[in-house]
Formats: structure tokens, C-alpha cells, sequence
């Protein structure tokens, strides 16, 4: 039998239409929802990324500034320019895309205001977070996660999850959003990271699987239960002599092999990724309606 595939790009692509339909309402009262994207450096994932939320952002209406800093930008300047993005009413979201070279990344998002922080990467954000106070916003790639699971009918109370990671932008907040007493979570949680042993043993045991510590296909048939759910996070470039950029993009998990074992899975491209889209233009338009009251 072969997994059911989770569609990522449709599920998000609802969530954009209700986004939109919110971008109408606050128009009608004068409000245009605007979020800054800060990018340093020449990384071209982050330039991609970037584009890619900005177009997004267009198509629903929300406007948008791009500031583009070159490497060996100071803290300093990086700051100020959040400090004024902070000060700015017009200003609703601001997101500082990582990594950021040569800048501690705390001091970025520290500095973002926690009104404004649709990434959730603020510490009053994250803390909100683990204390399950639903006032805050976010992170939008665990955030998304859930929602795939939410809108999928996969139920998550009392399920065994193992999150693969334990990063402060997947596997940390995923494994804390699942564990909160609510409805959508009520999960027992198990997070496995780089020093962990008999991982194989562990994943065995996960009703659902969420892979986010970017190893390539790092998660075998071998290690997944028979039904179980696996959600794959990752983003790994691999040489492939085949392609003329002479690599191809692959996730945590070996697709072709897990597809035969697992009940439901995401597609990498197609599952995970469009959701990060879709939950920060959801927080961006919930940031604009908070600074609006
Ligand atoms: N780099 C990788 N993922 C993210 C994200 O969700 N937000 C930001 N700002 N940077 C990232």
C-alpha cells in the first residue's frame, strides 16, 4: 500500500484565500496590511525565500518593503533599521530572514517588536508559546505543520510524536506546540537531535514523524512504523551529476522507500514548504488587525 500523499500547496492555497479574504475586510476600513522583509548577505536560498513571500504577500494584497543589507552590515545598522520598522504605524510585520551572517541572530530577533514579530522568533512570542497563551504569534513553519495535520483529520491527542531536530525554528516550537494541552496538540512529545541514541528504536515508535534536523533523506523505510504519519521538513541540496545546476533539492526523508511504508506523507516539493507562506501571511494579517484595535 502506498501513502496517502497531504498536499501542501492545496491545503496552503485555502489558507491564502481566507487570507485574502481578510486583507478585503481591513482595506474596507482603511487599514493595508504591510510587512518589511530584511535580508543580509548574498545567500541565494534566502534571496529565493524572499522573493518568494514577497510575491505572495503582493498577490493577497498585503504591501511589502524589501531591504537588502550587504554582508558585513553591522548589528548596529541591522537594528536601527528594525528600531524604525518598530516605530513605523504603517509597519504591521517585519521579518529578518536567517541565517544572518555575522550577526547574532538573538540580538535580531530580540529587537523585532513582539506586535510585529510574524515570525515568532521573539522570546516573549516563543515564551507565550510553551506557557500555551494563545496571544502571540507563531513560528510559521511548525505552525504550518500543525495545520497540516489539523486539515488533514490526523489526530494528534495521545499520539506518539517524534520531532527529528531540536533547532529554535522547527524542532523546538513544533515539539512545543504539540505537547500544549488543546484540542489540536494534546501530543506526547519525543524530540531526537544529533546526540541522541538508538534513534532508529525511537522513531519506530512514533505514531507521527516530523523530520527537521536537514539531513539528507535521513529517514529510511526501516525506521518508520507501518501507517504511521510523516511530515518532512527538510531542505537539503545533494550533487546530481544529472541536473545542469549539478544538484537537485531533497528532504529529510527517503521519499520513494517511506511512501510504501507510512499512511500519510508530505511530498517535498509541495508539502511542508507551502504552508511557512501561507502561516506568515496569516500572522502578518492577524498583526495588522491587533495594531488596528
Ligand atoms: N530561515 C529559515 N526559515 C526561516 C523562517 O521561517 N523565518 C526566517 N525569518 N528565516 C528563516
Amino acid at each position: 500500500m502506498s501513502a496517502q500523499l497531504i498536499d501542501g500547496k492545496k491545503i496552503a492555497a485555502q489558507i491564502h484565500a481566507e487570507t485574502a479574504q481578510k486583507v478585503r475586510q481591513l482595506k474596507a476600513r482603511g487599514i493595508e496590511p504591510c510587512i518589511v522583509f530584511m535580508r543580509i548577505g548574498d545567500d541565494p536560498a534566502s534571496r529565493a525565500y524572499v522573493g518568494m513571500k514577497d510575491r505572495k504577500a503582493h498577490e493577497l494584497g498585503i504591501k511589502t518593503d524589501t531591504l537588502i543589507f550587504p554582508e558585513g552590515t553591522t548589528q548596529e545598522t541591522l537594528l536601527t533599521a528594525i528600531r524604525a520598522a518598530n516605530a513605523d504605524r504603517d509597519v504591521h510585520g517585519i521579518l529578518v530572514q536567517a541565517p544572518i551572517p555575522g550577526i547574532p541572530q538573538d540580538s535580531v530577533f530580540g529587537t523585532i517588536s513582539p506586535d510585529k514579530d510574524v515570525d515568532g522568533f521573539h522570546p516573549v512570542n516563543f515564551g507565550k508559546l510553551l506557557l500555551g497563551d494563545k496571544t502571540g504569534f507563531r513560528p510559521c513553519t511548525p505552525a504550518g505543520v500543525q495545520e497540516l495535520l489539523i486539515r488533514s483529520g490526523i489526530p494528534t491527542k495521545g499520539a506518539n510524536v517524534v520531532v527529528l531536530g531540536r533547532g529554535n525554528i522547527v524542532g523546538k516550537p513544533m515539539a512545543a506546540i504539540l505537547c500544549q494541552k488543546d484540542a489540536d496538540a494534546d501530543a506526547t512529545v519525543t524530540i531526537v537531535h544529533s546526540r541522541s541514541r538508538n534513534i532508529p528504536a525511537i522513531v519506530r515508535q512514533a505514531d507521527i514523524i516530523i523530520a527537521a534536523m536537514g539531513f539528507a533523506e535521513y529517514v529510511r523505510a526501516d525506521m518508520v512504523k507501518s501507517g504511521a504519519v510523516v511530515m518532512d521538513v527538510g531542505v537539503n541540496r545533494i550533487e546530481d551529476p544529472n541536473s545542469p545546476k549539478g544538484y537537485k533539492l531533497v528532504g529529510d526523508v527517503a521519499f520513494d522507500e517511506v511512501r510504501e511504508i507510512a499512511g500519510h506523507l508530505t511530498p517535498n516539493p509541495g508539502g511542508v514548504g507551502p504552508m511557512t507562506i501561507a502561516m506568515l501571511m496569516a500572522n502578518t494579517v492577524s498583526a495588522a488587525e491587533k495594531q488596528a484595535r
